[in-house]
């Protein structure tokens, strides 16, 4: 991507240079021409300049349409670096509130070790969102490295909704997980956990307090899909192609009260696309929910059995 990115500063430069030689040997030659008074007798001299103004006007036409996307990216910098500042001085804030408590004489073992816990959460919640900075850049310059293990289902995905609702401080019962016990295939553990993760994060932070969130993964045909839906805010239709680009969140005060990054989708569809799977992301519009599917190939385990659910 970053190669694409340079690729198009080259163009952009060269559409640039082109068009300003080509303005210049315009205004010359014309100039000239209509001194000489022959510019309208001869139609190869008028075929030139109208090819050679069509080609400044599109070069012109580029140059503008860069010009926009470039400022659009500009802002959605500044609205991730702000997103950056909240989720790192958020949990230092804390930290710093925790630690001068626990110098207070006066706390029993009790509140001791609950001010520890949280000070571990606000730890865990630190590096889980350096990871996803660095998983984000590790996708953007293809250089994340893979490797395939056997994935128990059921295992990664309560341990993601254990840790989601511990952070989220929600209730654990809330996220249904329906995937037979036993059920497994070879992938990379730490793209599934992250994919998992990601998914079902957006389910429980997108919905309102005491949301119920559904988590339900399954064989199908040669592939394995994981399903996660929630009956949340929602995304409206206009925006539902583009939760997948980087920084992008739906501009809405539902979601800018929630605090966010724009960087898990785009994190998720990285690794979807390089385990070679597929992603749908789908909501019928603000406040009807939303469901995200994930579709990877399968290899066929013998601990598979179509008929236990958990
Ligand atoms: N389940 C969902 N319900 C409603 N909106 C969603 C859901 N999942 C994603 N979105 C929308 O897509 C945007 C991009 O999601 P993404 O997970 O990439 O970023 P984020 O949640 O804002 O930040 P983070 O980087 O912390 O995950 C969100 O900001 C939100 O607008
Ligand atoms: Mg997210």
């Amino acid at each position: 991507m970053a190669k694409r990115r340079v690729r198009a500063h080259n163009l952009v430069y060269v559409l640039a240079g082109m068009s300003a030689v080509l303005t210049i040997a315009l205004l010359v030659g014309w100039t000239l021409l209509l001194l000489a008074d022959e510019a309208f007798n001869s139609i190869p001299v008028m075929v030139v300049g109208i090819v050679s103004y069509g080609v400044v006007l599109l070069s012109l036409a580029a140059l503008v349409a860069f010009f926009v996307r470039e400022r659009r990216e500009l802002a959605r910098q500044v609205t991730f670096l702000d997103s950056v500042s909240h989720e790192l001085k958020t949990p230092l804030a804390s930290l710093l509130l925790e630690l001068d408590t626990l110098e207070r004489p006066d706390l029993t073992d009790a509140q001791r070790e609950g001010l520890r816990a949280s000070m571990r959460d606000d730890v865990a919640r630190l590096a889980s969102f350096i990871d996803d900075v660095l998983q984000a850049s590790r996708v953007v310059h293809g250089q994340r490295s893979y490797s395939v293990d056997h994935v128990e289902l059921a295992t990664v995905l309560s341990r993601c909704a254990d840790d989601i609702s511990r952070r989220r401080n929600t209730e654990r019962a809330l996220i249904a997980i329906e995937v037979r016990p036993g059920l497994g295939f070879d992938s990379d553990p730490v793209a599934l956990e992250t994919i998992a993760r990601n998914l079902i994060d957006n389910a429980v932070k997108y919905s309102p307090h005491g949301g119920a969130v559904r988590v339900a993964a399954g064989p199908s045909g040669r592939t394995i899909t994981l399903t996660v839906s929630d009956q949340g805010i929602g995304i409206p239709k206009e925006h539902l192609s583009r939760v997948t680009e980087r920084f992008f969140r739906v501009p809405s005060a539902a979601v800018s009260q929630r605090p966010g990054t724009g960087l898990g989708l785009f994190v998720v569809a990285g690794l979807v696309r390089s385990l070679g799977g597929t992603l749908t992301i789908d909501s019928r519009g603000p406040d009807q929910g939303t469901t995200v599917i994930v579709s990877l190939p399968r290899d066929q385990h013998p601990s598979d059995d179509p008929s236990s659910t958990a």
